[in-house]
């Protein structure tokens, strides 16, 4: 059922890279937002802020009354750090934790919101090599796919026959303002970029536009595609060698310098497998959705990143 002007939407992780992008799709339809951050920015016309931390339950909760939908995103960051015992703890709790704050508040109401669209990842699959992946393919056993298990299965409590639960399982997720483009920039910029990890292993991404339209999609569509789990990938399936070379070419700067699989695990230890994925996934349910992707090819979804002035 599409959203009209004036209904309202919880969105956690509001001022995160996604977040933000979901939150201006949405006030510039008319859709009012209210959204969860543990430092609130000052209010503008259709967003207004709740102060909270997702992970401890909390008066928060009661401003989930009166939402159409809920867009949950919020957690640690999964990739910033290597994953020791305490980074690992934040990381769950985060989401785990706070799902089930998210499904217990709405569990509460009498008239729960009809949609809660929650974010989750690719590395649910887990390192896959050349199989193809769809939504309906086991998971991995790794820390990340067992953190998605547990993850998508806290937000599917809140499935019942007035809500609607969808899991975003997301490529890595290109955006100027965070994440791993802005990281890996300045090395292709410099002509010091190329394959990260092994050249022929899958990496599946998403501008974060699309990644914010699926949510938006997800939030409104009614279809069978639009239940449970979605890969929120875009539909070119690149191995990392073109992947590399096409951000150098954006750059107009050579992509011949690997850097090594055992360079990446010394960085970054268990943590390397968020940045050298290898799954082969498509975008069933967004494609039996007919979404249509404002960036389908990697290429043109750099060049419109990169045009957007300077980082
Ligand atoms: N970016 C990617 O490539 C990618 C790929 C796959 C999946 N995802 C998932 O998609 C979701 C959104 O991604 P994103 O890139 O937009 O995330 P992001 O930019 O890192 O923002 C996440 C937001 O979550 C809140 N947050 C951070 N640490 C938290 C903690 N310990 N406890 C509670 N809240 C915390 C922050 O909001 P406040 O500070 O305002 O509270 C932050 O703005 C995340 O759950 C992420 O795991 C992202």
């Amino acid at each position: 059922m599409s959203l009209v002007p004036g209904e309202k939407v919880f969105v956690t992780g509001a001022t995160g890279v996604v977040g933000r992008a979901v939150c201006d799709q949405l006030v510039a339809r008319g859709v009012g937002v209210v959204a969860l951050s543990r430092q609130p920015r000052p209010d503008r016309p259709g967003l207004s802020f709740v102060q909270g931390e997702v992970s401890e339950p909390g008066s928060w909760q009661e401003a989930l009354g009166g939402m159409s939908g809920v867009v949950h995103l919020a957690g640690e960051p999964i990739a910033a750090a290597r994953w020791n015992t305490g980074v690992k703890r934040k990381i769950r709790a985060s989401r785990i934790e706070g799902t089930r704050h998210i499904v217990d508040g709405m569990m509460r109401l009498a008239s729960p919101p009809r949609v809660l669209v929650c974010a989750s990842a690719a590395g649910f699959y887990g390192p896959r090599g050349e199989e193809l992946l769809d939504e309906t393919s086991p998971p991995g056993t790794d820390f990340l796919a067992r953190l998605c298990v547990d993850w998508e299965a806290e937000a599917q409590r809140a499935q019942g026959p007035n809500t609607r639960v969808v899991s975003l399982r997301s490529g890595m997720i290109l955006s100027k303002e965070g994440g791993a483009l802005p990281r890996m920039l300045p090395v292709f910029r410099s002509g010091f970029g190329g394959p990260m990890g092994p050249a022929d292993r899958f990496t599946p991404w998403i501008h974060q536009d699309d990644a914010a339209g699926l949510a938006v999609a997800a939030l409104e569509a009614e279809g069978p595609g639009w239940r449970g789990p979605v890969n929120a990938v875009a539909p070119e399936l690149l191995r990392m060698g073109p992947w590399a070379r096409i951000l150098g070419g954006v750059v107009r700067r050579p992509a011949l310098i690997p850097v090594p699989e055992w360079t990446l695990r010394l960085i970054l230890g268990e943590a390397a497998i968020a940045v050298i994925p290898g799954q082969r996934i498509v975008p069933r349910a967004a494609e039996q959705g007919a979404y249509r992707y404002a960036h389908p090819t990697l290429k043109g979804a750099l060049q419109a990143l990169l045009q957007r002035g300077p980082s």
